[in-house]
């Protein structure tokens, strides 16, 4: 059921995700409801490919225009790129490539951050009633990133764009120096926050994989741990609720769970790839019908 909505035209425009696995994607449910939804005339394919540059090179027509990227080929679709954003060459891998319609320059975006920060700064809004116009909740929190991977990295720099002064703590410790150094952070090892005392106020943000199905019953900080942060994020979405982010709540933490992140970067991506407003209540449904 997910193409028969409309018959496939000149004009159709030709989305997809590229990844390796890619059949467990949401991604076309979701675009493709949310397309028609719109009125828009696109359609949005999973798209398994062993070689990016191969696959861009043999759909390089002018009806392919905008792709998703998953693991593994984010570094990949970097740099296929004619032209990458700041963040994302800073982060060192893109997750959504448009062909510019003037040109057919290949442009390469980082959104994963952008989805996970507004998920948390709505986080922190709700809870202050807070006016999106009065800028961003974030402006000299302090904002502790645990893990410094692929997401990790995303979400130093998103928080450190937001102007907010971010903590990188990561198992491996160097990874921890590098990522610091380069988004103006302090580093620490992930160990050390069992006994860190935040100021109040604090964020916590999980990158790592720990919590993250078949390890459901690991959390990358002890409880104890907790009770400083006003707000944790846990970018796991699977399970829904985490160790971590049941703790928080027992602790009185705001939590704002993986799922958002995944939906407020759909909504961004959604809006780069028509230019038209997100469907947001649409795409919220599909999601949670698919999950
Ligand atoms: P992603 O792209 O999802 O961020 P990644 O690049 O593989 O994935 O990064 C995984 C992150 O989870 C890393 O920060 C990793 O820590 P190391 O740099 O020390 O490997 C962290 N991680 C994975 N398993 C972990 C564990 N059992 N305990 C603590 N951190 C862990």
């Amino acid at each position: 059921d997910l193409y028969n909505f409309r018959s496939i035209g000149a004009d159709t425009k030709v989305h997809g995700v590229i990844g390796k696995p890619i059949g467990h994607s949401k991604s076309p449910h979701l675009y493709n409801a949310s397309f028609k939804s719109v009125g828009f005339n696109g359609i949005y394919l999973p798209l398994l490919v062993d070689n990016v540059k191969d696959f861009l090179n043999t759909y390089s027509s002018p009806d392919f225009v905008g792709y998703s990227y998953t693991i593994p080929h984010k570094l990949d679709g970097l740099k296929c790129c004619d032209d990458v954003d700041p963040i994302a060459k800073a982060i060192g891998a893109i997750s959504c490539m448009i062909k510019r319609p003037n040109d057919g320059k290949l442009m390469g975006y980082n959104i994963d951050y952008l989805g996970a920060i507004a998920a948390i700064e709505e986080g922190l809004r709700g809870a202050n009633g807070a006016n999106p116009a009065s800028g961003s909740p974030l402006k000299g929190k302090l904002f502790v990133v645990m893990g410094a991977g692929g997401a990790g990295k995303a979400l130093a720099y998103g928080g450190a764009d937001k102007g907010a002064r971010v903590i990188v703590a990561n198992r491996t410790y160097e990874k921890a120096v590098d990522l610091a150094k380069r988004v103006g952070g302090k580093p620490m090892h992930l160990a050390e926050l069992a006994d860190f005392q935040p100021e109040d106020g604090a964020i916590l943000v999980n990158t790592t994989s720990v919590g993250m199905k078949p390890n459901v019953d690991q959390t990358p900080i002890p409880k104890k741990a907790l009770s400083c942060y006003s707000l944790v994020f846990d970018a796991v979405y699977a399970p829904k609720l985490t160790r971590l982010l049941r703790e928080a709540q027992e602790v009185g933490a705001i939590t704002v769970y993986g799922t958002e992140m995944f939906l407020n970067q759909a909504f961004v991506q959604f809006e780069k790839f028509t230019g038209l407003p997100a469907p947001k209540e649409l795409i919220r449904e599909v999601l949670a019908r698919n999950t």
